[in-house]
């Protein structure tokens, strides 16, 4: 019980001013609750609007690929410097410090390898989600894939039904099979499957007509770095994204396959948060690596 000496009446109402009323910066998150909210803006920088998330979920299908066969050595020391991780719980678990106080984008589905076609699909228990105090958790659709559209979609309806319980909000990844093709079209069409699924955020990958992907898709678009570009042409492809409505990147061989990854990392934060232009941001790049 607080003590009671010198209990003062409040005498400060703001009478005559309306209410607060707060906007959101996510975008298509105004109408939802408070955690869900929290957990978002926690991904997305209210003053910016804007995530950089660093993608080391590589492994859970490719193994211990370039850049990715020491994450004590070569991603640990980038994690100060994303706005969010994007990785299994197996290196979460075994890998990633737990004083590192950053949001957290689990990858929530398995299922394949590199040695064989898309397999089978499976999400994760929410229960393991929650112990791990995640914020978001992310699936992947195989939008046009005949064997395994109506299975990956499943997924992320079936985890946006368990995650929206505790106010997770998860995010759809486009996954691009080889028949498909590459434009705004698929995209397009792939990414809005996402949102009218539930998804909160939508990952898909840069392309001609990007802007068109974006006014169609009611929820934040992040793009997928993709293969390792030239560092320059990599900061390119964020400024474009960024300048054709993208709300970040969730990036991640163009950033930990770097000749250094320290300096990209930064440079692509002050292209995503600062508007640097590609110049700018590969003259950041070059001057961080001196
Ligand atoms: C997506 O499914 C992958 O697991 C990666 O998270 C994604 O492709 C981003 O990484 P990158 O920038 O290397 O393409």
């Amino acid at each position: 019980m607080a003590d009671l000496d010198d209990l003062r009446e409040g005498n400060n109402f703001g009478l005559g001013v309306a209410t607060q009323q707060q906007g959101f910066h996510v975008k298509g998150a105004a109408n939802l609750s408070w955690g869900m909210k929290d957990r978002l803006s926690r991904i997305f920088n209210p003053a910016t609007g804007k995530a950089v998330m660093l993608a080391f979920d590589h492994g859970f299908i490719m193994g211990p690929t370039s850049g990715l066969e020491r994450i004590d050595l070569t991603i640990v020391p980038l994690i100060e410097y994303a706005d969010c991780i994007m990785c299994t719980r197996g290196i979460l678990q075994s890998a990633v410090p737990t004083d590192v106080n950053k949001p957290i984008c689990l990858r929530s589905d398995a299922g394949t390898s590199i040695l064989t076609e898309l397999n089978d699909n499976v999400v994760i228990d929410i229960d393991d989600a929650i112990r791990m105090n995640v914020s978001a958790m992310a699936v992947m659709l195989a939008v046009g894939d005949p064997a395994f559209e109506a299975k990956t979609i499943a997924n992320l309806y079936a985890t946006v039904d368990k995650a929206s319980r505790y106010n997770i909000p998860v995010m759809g990844i486009t996954a691009v099979g080889k028949q498909m093709a590459r434009d705004a079209r698929y995209f397009g069409l792939a990414s809005r499957i996402c949102a009218e699924n539930g998804a909160n955020i939508v990952k898909t990958y840069y392309c001609d007509g990007f802007k068109k992907v974006v006014a169609a898709c009611p929820v934040p678009v992040v793009i997928a770095g993709g293969k390792k570009l030239p560092e320059k042409e990599a900061l390119e492809l964020c400024y474009n994204a960024i300048n054709e409505g993208a709300a970040g990147v969730d990036m991640g061989r163009n950033v930990f396959q770097s000749e250094n990854p320290v300096a990209m990392i930064q440079a692509v934060h002050a292209v995503v948060h600062k508007g640097l232009t590609p110049d700018q941001g590969f003259e950041l790049f070059q001057d961080l690596s001196k």
